[in-house]
């Protein structure tokens, strides 16, 4: 298969940047979308050029660190799916693809496609964590927890920390990633010392880093590559109620 791709290049936070075009021929349909860059970033080395720089990890979808708008769809154009599960047979043989950064302002670009995520650490830094001591792992049935409870929190802990929810957003919000690790911990007994100091900590960050509210346009769960529910979002709006309530009792 043969591509065009535009990327974006942009050497430091503080450049402009701009797109540059590369050929790349000869693609296997198997590639995966990164190997497919790692290809490209290897005829760019071979002919003395600097490497596109991108951030990938696990590249099996589970640390969330890749992080590409392609095509102008954040982790690109299949349903929940990272970037690094995403395979070239998605396209078709002589395609243009744009490959861009996550655009959002608490999000600065490091160095072409690669983008500072700091923001979403001091957001759990500020709250989402539980400090009470829990011990080795409890015996089955030993901390009852409803089945209902438990399938909602484990559905809000598949967040990834991507980021994507953010790209995607008009608003730059990062609701969908708040919601998750709230209503993940907030479920669960072990999370309850902390409840209303967290949801608070939390969203305070979260206004703090420069991400913007939450409009409920819904573009953050339909790039989610964990498929969180914006559910989550009506869940961390009432934590904070419940948590302003107490306060103020
Ligand atoms: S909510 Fe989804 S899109 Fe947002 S950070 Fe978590 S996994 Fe990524
Ligand atoms: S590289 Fe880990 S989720 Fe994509």
């Amino acid at each position: 298969m043969d591509f065009t791709l535009k990327i974006w290049r942009q050497k430091n936070a503080k450049a402009k940047g701009n797109f540059e075009t590369y050929k790349m021929d000869n693609v296997s349909p198997k590639m995966a979308f990164l190997e497919m860059l790692d290809a490209l970033n290897k005829k760019l080395i071979e002919e003395d050029k600097d490497p596109v720089a991108f951030d990938h990890d696990c590249r099996e979808g589970i640390c969330g660190a890749c992080s590409l708008v392609i095509n102008g769809i954040a982790h690109g154009p299949k349903d929940r799916v990272t970037t690094c599960q995403l395979h070239m047979r998605t396209f078709k043989d002589g395609d243009q693809i744009d490959i861009e950064p996550w655009r959002a302002e608490p999000f600065p670009v490091v160095k072409d496609l690669i983008v500072e995520r700091a923001a979403f650490d001091r957001i759990i830094q500020s709250g989402g964590f539980i400090s009470v001591p829990t011990g080795t792992a409890p015996e089955a049935h030993a901390v009852p927890v409803p089945k209902v409870d438990a399938d909602a929190a484990f559905e809000a802990a598949a967040c990834i920390g991507c980021g994507a929810c953010v790209a995607a957003c008009p608003n730059g919000s990062a609701a969908l990633f708040l919601g998750a690790k709230i209503t993940h911990l907030g479920l669960l007994p072990q999370g309850q010392p902390e409840r209303d100091k967290r949801a608070l900590a939390m969203i305070n960050q979260h206004d703090v880093e420069g991400f913007g509210g939450c409009t409920q346009i819904g573009e953050c769960t339909a790039v989610c590559p964990k498929g969180i529910g914006m559910e989550v979002i009506s869940r961390y709006h009432r934590e904070v109620l419940s948590a302003l309530m107490h306060h103020k009792a």
